[in-house]
């Protein structure tokens, strides 16, 4: 067994809602461990600055039910340089901090990755992030409370929509990812999605319009992901308004409302389960690792694996939206 004394554990990133679940698990199961905990404030500026404070059990009090993250969190342009990097290893030596358990997406894994190639310092990763995009992992952190959160909007947008009869554009979060859009437009009974994955294979637009787009119906909403690729839904209102200007076309951009709100009991599970096996993996001399859940299973996917921006989104479920939209 590894002999790690001290952990220190942090955010970075867009926050995403169930993170401060997992700082809960990961600073519970670490003390029921025999070990110390040290919150690092800020994301990696934290390491930078030297912000961190240790970590008892009540720090992490009545906080599983909060969206955002007690440890806050930042996308920290000196860890990007080796100098910052330096630094932030120097004060994890100077804070007796053994290994480190970092809860994020892509850039922060990616930070995470880089960190540990040049520092002998164990890493678990936690995938906090509301866009589901990191590869090995079925869900990430905060992606079933946004999709919620989707769900609930498109909801109100409905009645509008279908009161004046018009075309809604709304877009959702995702960068480039459209796990949030697809599923969202599932969970709403939207017409359609307008997702990068598949941008280069088809127009979705003209897709669209050909089967039979509006034949039966008087409002129409389509969840368009954000992505420079896709326009966003500002981009296909504008495409819609040009060519078909019989459309009465409002566009709604979700935006940071997507990341915020009380976690959903799937999140509060979730990075519970994935908290609790951060420090079971470092435990187990894992490092340079992010903890994933396959079938659910939690499995232990390499931080190059699973930051390689490839997870492929199930294409079946785009012909189920456009079967259930006739
Ligand atoms: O990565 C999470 C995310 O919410 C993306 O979906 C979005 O593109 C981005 O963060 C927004 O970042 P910021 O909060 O810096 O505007």
């Amino acid at each position: 067994m590894a002999n790690i004394k001290c952990i220190g554990i942090l955010t970075s990133g867009g926050d995403a809602p169930g993170m401060n679940a997992a700082i809960r698990a990961v600073t519970r199961t670490a003390i029921y461990n025999e070990m110390e905990v040290k919150g690092i404030y800020r994301g990696y500026r934290g390491l930078v600055t030297g912000e961190i404070v240790p970590f008892k059990t009540n720090n992490v009090s009545n906080i599983i039910q909060q969206g955002g993250t007690i440890l806050k969190t930042a996308r920290c342009m000196e860890f990007m340089q080796l100098e910052g990097r330096k630094t932030a290893y120097e004060t994890i030596q100077r804070e007796g901090i053994d290994a480190l358990v970092v809860i994020g997406g892509d850039g922060s894994l990616t930070g995470a990755r880089i960190f540990a190639q040049e520092y002998n310092i164990p890493i678990v990763g936690l995938p906090g992030t509301i866009d589901n995009d990191l590869f090995g992992t079925d869900t990430t952190i905060g992606y079933d409370t946004a999709l919620n959160t989707i769900m609930e909007c498109v909801d109100k947008i409905r009645d509008t929509a279908s009161s004046h009869e018009r075309l809604f554009f709304i877009e959702v979060m995702g960068r480039d990812a459209g796990f949030l859009a697809l599923n969202g437009a599932l969970a709403v009974g939207a017409e359609a999605a307008i997702i990068p994955e598949i941008w280069t294979e088809v127009d979705q637009l003209e897709e669209l319009i050909e089967h039979g787009f509006r034949k039966s119906k008087n409002s129409s909403i389509v969840l368009v992901a954000e992505s420079e690729i896709t326009g966003g839904a500002m981009g296909m209102a504008d495409r819609v308004k040009q060519r078909y200007p019989q459309y009465d076309v409002r566009v709604t951009i979700l935006g940071h409302l997507q990341r915020g709100g009380s976690p959903s009991a799937t999140d509060r599970i979730l990075a519970s389960r994935m908290g609790a096996a951060a420090i079971d993996a470092l435990m187990e001399d894992q490092r340079n690792v992010m903890i994933g859940i396959q079938n659910d299973q939690i499995v232990y996917v390499p931080f190059s694996k699973a930051i390689k921006n490839d997870k492929p989104i199930n294409r079946d479920l785009l012909h189920t939206l456009r079967i259930l939209s006739i």
